[in-house]
């Protein structure tokens, strides 16, 4: 059993980690669940039920430390039933089992749901909360409140203060409930660090290689092992009921090959979803784009529009500098558009 403040304290020491005021001023928060969690609880007739423990909402830009600091949080819960869960990944378990259970004609299906999250842990860490479907919005609050009357502590990573969760959605004013549970039984937390060390782990190193070969693929698995690859889990993305799978994905980075996709029958709501979940694609080996790969290169495009949109990170590997990849036939004029993005997404300064 070791505290996370120990834990960073060997982290710096030993120089993976910098040093991070900011960072440190986080820690009381998770030492405060972490000794509540740890306090034996006591039993009797007459006692109270013991005050509950406030959970943390930690959030803040992108690349602070949030989901690092969650995790060597779990690490140091080792003796505590805990469960660590990407956001998307836990609410789609969710619709699933709302799914069955309403098949097996339960009246209030987030009942067997909520009983079946909950088990045995005693802490649940949310990893990147992010609301912006509709149906998500409508079933966190009563879900959020079965976990917590249940006794679960909930520590959650977010990139929105609660107030501006779900904003401009539809129907927002049945979600507000959910913003008041977060404030009244979790501590809101900023991480207001200067420093987004994700970016700064890129910088100064080239993001597009070419030509495919294994120079690029050593220096792609070089920085993905840089940026916790090591520790990578496929992601599912619900898309139109249909589940898109990427294959590595680790905090906030995922990794795939073109042909995963850009090969496969996927369009631009896929690449919405795929978009919107992450902050650093890694794509290998983009082939030279011609009329003999039409369907592909169209999908390539609309990736590379979904990417740029949503100010994701790119890094590549291919058979060649932007300009050079789709030289001719039918497509080429649109590609103009692709090959400018590709060029500006390889700026240091990129996403600005
Ligand atoms: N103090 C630090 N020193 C060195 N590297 C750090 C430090 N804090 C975080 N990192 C590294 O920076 C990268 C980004 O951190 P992390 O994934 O925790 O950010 P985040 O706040 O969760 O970002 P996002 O909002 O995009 O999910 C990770 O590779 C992490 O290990
Ligand atoms: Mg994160």
């Amino acid at each position: 059993m070791s505290r996370l403040t120990d834990i960073i304290a060997a982290h710096v020491a030993d120089g993976t980690l910098h040093p991070d005021p900011v960072q440190e001023a986080a820690l009381p928060e998770f030492e405060r669940i972490a000794d509540a969690l740890r306090r034996p609880v006591k039993r009797g007739l007459f006692r109270k039920a013991p005050e509950p423990i406030r959970g943390l909402y930690l959030w803040g830009g992108v690349g602070r430390g949030k989901s690092m600091l969650m995790d060597l949080f779990v690490e140091s819960l080792a003796d505590i039933p805990t469960r660590r869960v990407h956001f998307h990944a836990f609410m789609q378990e969710i619709h699933a089992g709302l799914h069955a259970a309403r098949r097996a004609g339960h009246e209030d299906a987030l009942e067997p749901v909520a009983e079946s999250v909950t088990g045995d842990i005693r802490l649940l860490a949310l990893d990147e909360m992010q609301i912006t479907d509709i149906t998500d919005a409508m079933i966190v609050g009563r879900l959020f409140q079965k976990l917590l009357d249940a006794g679960i502590v909930i520590v959650t990573t977010s990139n929105r203060v609660p107030d501006d969760l779900y904003k401009d959605g539809l129907n927002r004013q049945l979600f507000l409930p959910f913003i008041e549970l977060i404030k009244t039984r979790m501590v809101v937390h900023e991480l207001a660090s200067p420093t987004d060390y994700r970016q700064n782990r890129l910088q100064g190193s080239p993001v597009y290689f070419t030509p495919i070969g294994p120079e690029a693929r050593a220096a792609i698995d070089s920085l993905w092992h840089d940026l916790g690859g090591d520790a990578s889990e496929p992601l599912t993305l619900q898309v139109n009921k249909r589940d898109l799978v990427i294959p590595r994905f680790v905090n906030g980075v995922a990794r795939a090959s073109f042909y995963d996709l850009c090969g496969a029958m996927l369009g631009p709501s896929d690449y919405l979803a795929l978009a919107d979940a992450v902050r650093v694609l890694i794509l290998e080996d983009i082939p030279r784009l011609s009329r003999q790969n039409f369907n592909e290169a169209k999908r390539f495009v609309t990736l590379i529009d979904a990417l740029y949109e949503a100010r994701v990170r790119l890094i590549a590997s291919a058979a060649a500098e932007p300009e050079m990849l789709y030289v001719e036939g039918e497509g080429t004029f649109e590609f103009e558009r692709t090959a400018s993005r590709l060029r500006e997404m390889q700026s240091q300064d990129w996403p600005g």
